[in-house]
C-alpha cells in the first residue's frame, strides 16, 4: 500500500528545461524523497505562446513555480531585441498573469544586471536604484516590474554570474580555453558575485518550501539578493578555476589581467554589481557559500575521471 501523499508535499513547476539552473533544480530535486519537479519547457509550455501557459500549468498542478527561462545571450539580445524583450518581459509577465489567476506563487529569476551604474561603494541592495545598460539588462529590469505589475505576491530573486557543470557558462570556457590557448587574457575590472548553480537551486528549494507554507506571509516577498558569498572580478574567477584544474593534473596557464576597454563587447557589462545577501538572510535564513568554494566543486565536477 502507498502512502497518501502529504497536503505539505512540495510541487514544484521548474519554466525552463535545458538551462543550467534549471538542470540543477531537477537534479537537487532528484535527491529529496519529498518533493516532486516538473521542468516545464518548450514545446509544451512557450513563454512567448501565452496560450501554452495555462494549460502545461494545470497539467502539472503545482504548488510552486519558479521561471528561470531567459534570453541570456547578452550580446546577441543586442541584435535581437525583440526576442530578447518577448521572452524577458513579455513571457515572463503572461506566466506571472497565469500564476496569479491560478493562485500560484511565483518565484522569477533575474540578474545582478539590472546594476549598471557607478559603484555605490559597496554591494548593491534591493533597493538601490537600478541602471540597466544594453538589451539584456533592460530586458530583465522591465521584467521585473512587469511580473510584479501581474502578480504583486511575486518573489524575484536576483542572482549573478552563473556556473555549473552543465550548460554553457565561464568556467567551462576558461577551461576549455586551457586546452586551446598557451595564456588566457581576462577582464578584470568588472566585479560581481559568482554563483554556483547547485548552491542556488539548494536554496531555492528551501526558499520554495518557505514560500509554499507561508504564501500570504509578506515578509517573503519583494525583491530578494542571493549569490555566492564574497565577491570577484572574471580575471579572478579565471584564476581560481585554472589553479583549481592545475591542482587535478591540467597543465598551467598563465591568466593575464586586461580591462573591459581590451575587450570590446557588443553589449556594456557592469563595472559592479556585486549583490548584498543580507535581505534574503534575514527574511529567509538563506546564505550561500563563498564564490571560491562553488568554482573548486564546479572544477572538481568536470575534470572528475
Ligand atoms: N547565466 C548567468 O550567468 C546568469 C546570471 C544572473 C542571472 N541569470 C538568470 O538566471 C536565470 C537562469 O539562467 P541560466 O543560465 O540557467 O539560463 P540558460 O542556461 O540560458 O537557460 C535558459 C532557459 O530558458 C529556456 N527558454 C528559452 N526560451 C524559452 C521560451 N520561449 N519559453 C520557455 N522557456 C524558454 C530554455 O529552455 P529550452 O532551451 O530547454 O527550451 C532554457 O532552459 C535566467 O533568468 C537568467 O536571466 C543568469
Amino acid at each position: 500500500m502507498t502512502a497518501a501523499p502529504s497536503a505539505a508535499r512540495l510541487r514544484l513547476a521548474v519554466i525552463g528545461r535545458s538551462g543550467q539552473l534549471a538542470q540543477a533544480l531537477a537534479e537537487a530535486a532528484a535527491g529529496d524523497a519529498t518533493l516532486d519537479l516538473a521542468g516545464l519547457g518548450r514545446p509544451d509550455l512557450d513563454l512567448t505562446q501565452p496560450a501554452t501557459i495555462r494549460p502545461a500549468l494545470q497539467a502539472a498542478s503545482p504548488t510552486l513555480v519558479i521561471n528561470t527561462a531567459a534570453h541570456t545571450a547578452v550580446d546577441r539580445a543586442e541584435s535581437e531585441p525583440d526576442a530578447a524583450f518577448a521572452l524577458n518581459r513579455d513571457g515572463a509577465a503572461a506566466l506571472a498573469r497565469a500564476c496569479a489567476d491560478l493562485h500560484l506563487p511565483l518565484i522569477h529569476i533575474s540578474t545582478d544586471y539590472v546594476f549598471g551604474g557607478p559603484s555605490p561603494g559597496r554591494a548593491c541592495r534591493e533597493d538601490d536604484p537600478v541602471a540597466p545598460r544594453g538589451v539584456y539588462a533592460r530586458s530583465k529590469c522591465e521584467g521585473e516590474q512587469a511580473v510584479l505589475a501581474a502578480h504583486p505576491g511575486a518573489v524575484i530573486l536576483r542572482t549573478a554570474w552563473l556556473h555549473a557543470p552543465f550548460g554553457g557558462n565561464f568556467v567551462r570556457t576558461m577551461l576549455r580555453l586551457m586546452g586551446e590557448r598557451d595564456e588566457l587574457r581576462v577582464v578584470a575590472d568588472q566585479h560581481g558575485s559568482p554563483t554556483y548553480a547547485p548552491d542556488l537551486a539548494a536554496a531555492l528549494i528551501v526558499m520554495a518550501r518557505r514560500l509554499g507554507a507561508a504564501p500570504q506571509d509578506p515578509a517573503l516577498h519583494g525583491v530578494f539578493h542571493l549569490a555566492g558569498s564574497g565577491h570577484g572580478s572574471w580575471y579572478e574567477v579565471a584564476q581560481a578555476t585554472v589553479a583549481d584544474a592545475v591542482a587535478l593534473g591540467r597543465r598551467a596557464v598563465p591568466v593575464h589581467p586586461i580591462t573591459t576597454a581590451d575587450y570590446p563587447t557588443p553589449a556594456p557589462r557592469p563595472a559592479w554589481s556585486v549583490l548584498d545577501t543580507a535581505k534574503i538572510a534575514r527574511h529567509y535564513g538563506l546564505g550561500l557559500p563563498l564564490w571560491r568554494d562553488g568554482v573548486r566543486r564546479c572544477v572538481g565536477r568536470l575534470l572528475a575521471p
